[in-house]
C-alpha cells in the first residue's frame, strides 16, 4: 500500500501549526500570562519551549519522519522487541482520549460564532450570559447537534487524504487564521484604555513568579505544542526526507506562541476598555464563552455591526482553531487503524469516528441529562479532561523524552536531525542531555504537581 507524503515543506509546516494553535492558545495563555507576571511569564515560557519543547518536538518528528508508520508502528520499529513500544500505544490512546472532549467544545465554538453571526448577544444583560451558556450546554439537542457537524466536517478532511484532505485544509484554513488573529488585535488594541490591557499582559513582574508559575508555564507548553499524543510523530511520517526538523519544529514553536500571545492582544484590551477585572474574566470555558460574549458587546457597542462581526470573527477564529487541531487528533488514530489492522482510510476514519461520535455524545451530554454520572464529583467530560491532561499527557511526554535520550540509538538520532549529513547540527549536545536529563526531570515534577501529590516548595 502506497503511503502518501505532505506536496510540500510549506504544508507541512502549516499542518503541524495547525495541530499546535489550538483552544489552549486562547483560552489559557493569556490568562495565564496576565496573572502571572506578563513579560516574566512569557520569558519563563519560551525558554520551557526551546529546554523542553523544542527537543521533544524533534524528537516526535524525527521518530515520525524515520519509520514512516503510525505512531503505534512507529514506536515498535524503534524499541526492538522492548517494552518501549507502549509509549506509542499510550500516545494514540491519549490522542484519541483528548479527541473526544475536544470535539464537544468544537460544538460550542461553532454555536457562538452562530450566536454571533445572528447578532443573539444584543441586549443580553450582563448577568445572564452564564445562563445563556449553562442553558446551551445543558440541553440535549443542541450541542449534540453541533458536535456531529463538528465531527463531520473532521471526518470529510480526513477522508480526503494526506495531500488532499490534511494538507490542503491547513494551507486554507491557517493563513485565513493569521489574518483573522491580526485584525482582531489591531481593531482590540485601537480601543480607548487599550494601553492598560497590553501593560497588564506584558509588563514583567517576577514578584509573581514562582516555582508554580514554572510549572505552569512548563505544563502549558507542553500541551500547546501538542506534545505527547501522536500528533507530530504522525504528520512527521508524512514528512519528506528533506523536511529539515529542527528548523520545522522551531518555526511551528514560533507560529504558535506568535499566536497565543496575540490572543492575549485580542481579549485584554477590550476587558480593559470596559473596566473589567481581568482577575475575575475566568480562564477555560468560562472565560470563552461567559465572559468574552459580554467583553465583546460592551466594548465595540451592544448590538453594533462592529461588535457583530468582532464576536463572529473570534468565534470563527477558535472554530478554525480547534478543527485543525482536532484533525491532527483524528489522524493520530485514523493512520494507526488502517496501518496496524490494514484496513482501508475510508474503513478506518469511519470506524475512529464512531468511537469519537459515541463518547464525544457521553461528554456532552455530561453538562445535562447525564450530569448525575460523575465520579470523584466530576462528571464524564471533566474526567476525560483531567484523566489526559493530569496523567497520560505527562506520562508520555516523559517516556518519549527517555526513550529518545536513553533507548534511541545516537547515530540514527544524529542521521535523521542532520538529513543524513547535509545540515549542521552543532545543538546536538545540548539536544540529547535535554532529553535524557532535564526533560524527564521537568515533566516528572509537573506531573507530580498536577496529580497534587507534590506541592512543590509551599
Ligand atoms: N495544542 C492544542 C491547543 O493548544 C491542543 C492539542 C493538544 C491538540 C493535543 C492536539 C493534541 O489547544
Amino acid at each position: 500500500m502506497g503511503r502518501e507524503n505532505f506536496g510540500s515543506k510549506l504544508g507541512a509546516i502549516l499542518a503541524a501549526a495547525g495541530s499546535a494553535v489550538g483552544l489552549g492558545n486562547v483560552w489559557r495563555f493569556p490568562i495565564e500570562t496576565g496573572q502571572n507576571g506578563g513579560a516574566a511569564f512569557i520569558i519563563i515560557y519560551v525558554l520551557c519551549i526551546l529546554v523542553l519543547g523544542l527537543p521533544i518536538m524533534i524528537s516526535e518528528f524525527l521518530i515520525g519522519r524515520h519509520t514512516h508508520a503510525n505512531t503505534v508502528g512507529a514506536y515498535r520499529i524503534l524499541s526492538n522487541g522492548t517494552p518501549w513500544k507502549w509509549v506509542g500505544r499510550l500516545g494514540v490512546f491519549t490522542g484519541w482520549f483528548i479527541l473526544c472532549y475536544y470535539v464537544v467544545v468544537g460544538g460550542w465554538t461553532m454555536q457562538y460564532t452562530f450566536l454571533s453571526v445572528t447578532n443573539a448577544f444584543y441586549d443580553v444583560p450582563a448577568t445572564q450570559y452564564t445562563n445563556v451558556f449553562n442553558n446551551f450546554v445543558s440541553s440535549p439537542w443542541l450541542p449534540t447537534l453541533w458536535l456531529f457537524i463538528f465531527i463531520g466536517v473532521i471526518h470529510y478532511v480526513i477522508t480526503r487524504g494526506v495531500q488532499s484532505g490534511i494538507e490542503k485544509s491547513a494551507k486554507l484554513m491557517m493563513p485565513t487564521l493569521f489574518i483573522i488573529t491580526l485584525f482582531l488585535a489591531v481593531c482590540s488594541v485601537c480601543l480607548p484604555g487599550a494601553s492598560k490591557g497590553i501593560e497588564f499582559l506584558l509588563k514583567p513582574d517576577w514578584s509573581k513568579v514562582d516555582s508554580t508559575t514554572v510549572l505552569d508555564a512548563m505544563g502549558q507548553a507542553f500541551f500547546s505544542l501538542s506534545l505527547g499524543m501522536g500528533c507530530l510523530c504522525t504528520y512527521a511520517s508524512y514528512f519528506d526526507k528533506k523536511t529539515p526538523l529542527a528548523k520545522s519544529a522551531v518555526n511551528v514553536s514560533f507560529i504558535d506562541t506568535f499566536i497565543a500571545i496575540m490572543a492575549g492582544f485580542i481579549i485584554f484590551p477590550s476587558v480593559f476598555n470596559i473596566g473589567m477585572d481581568p482577575n475575575e474574566v475566568g480562564a477555560g470555558a468560562g472565560l470563552t464563552f461567559v465572559s468574552l460574549p459580554n467583553v465583546f458587546q460592551q466594548a465595540f457597542g451592544n448590538g453594533s455591526i462592529l461588535a457583530v462581526v468582532f464576536s463572529s470573527l473570534f468565534y470563527f477564529l477558535l472554530f478554525v482553531a480547534a478543527l485543525t487541531s482536532a484533525i491532527s487528533l483524528h489522524e493520530v488514530a485514523t493512520a494507526y487503524v488502517t496501518e496496524e489492522f490494514n484496513m482501508s482510510r475510508k474503513k478506518g476514519a469511519t470506524l475512529v469516528t464512531l468511537t469519537i461520535l459515541v463518547l464525544g455524545t457521553l461528554c456532552s451530554l455530561s453538562f445535562g441529562p447525564l450530569s448525575g454520572l460523575t465520579l470523584f464529583d466530576r462528571n464524564i467530560f471533566e474526567i476525560f479532561d483531567d484523566l489526559s491532561g493530569r496523567i497520560l499527557l505527562p506520562l508520555s511526554g516523559m517516556l518519549i523524552s527517555i526513550f529518545a535520550g536513553w533507548v534511541l540509538d545516537r547515530q540514527l538520532y544524529r542521521d535523521e536531525i542532520s538529513n543524513g549529513g547535509d545540515l549542521k547540527t552543532p545543538y546536538f549536545k545540548m539536544l540529547i542531555i535535554s532529553l535524557r536529563y532535564v526533560a524527564p526531570l521537568a515533566i516528572g515534577l509537573v506531573f507530580l504537581d498536577q496529580l497534587g501529590l507534590f506541592e512543590f516548595m509551599k
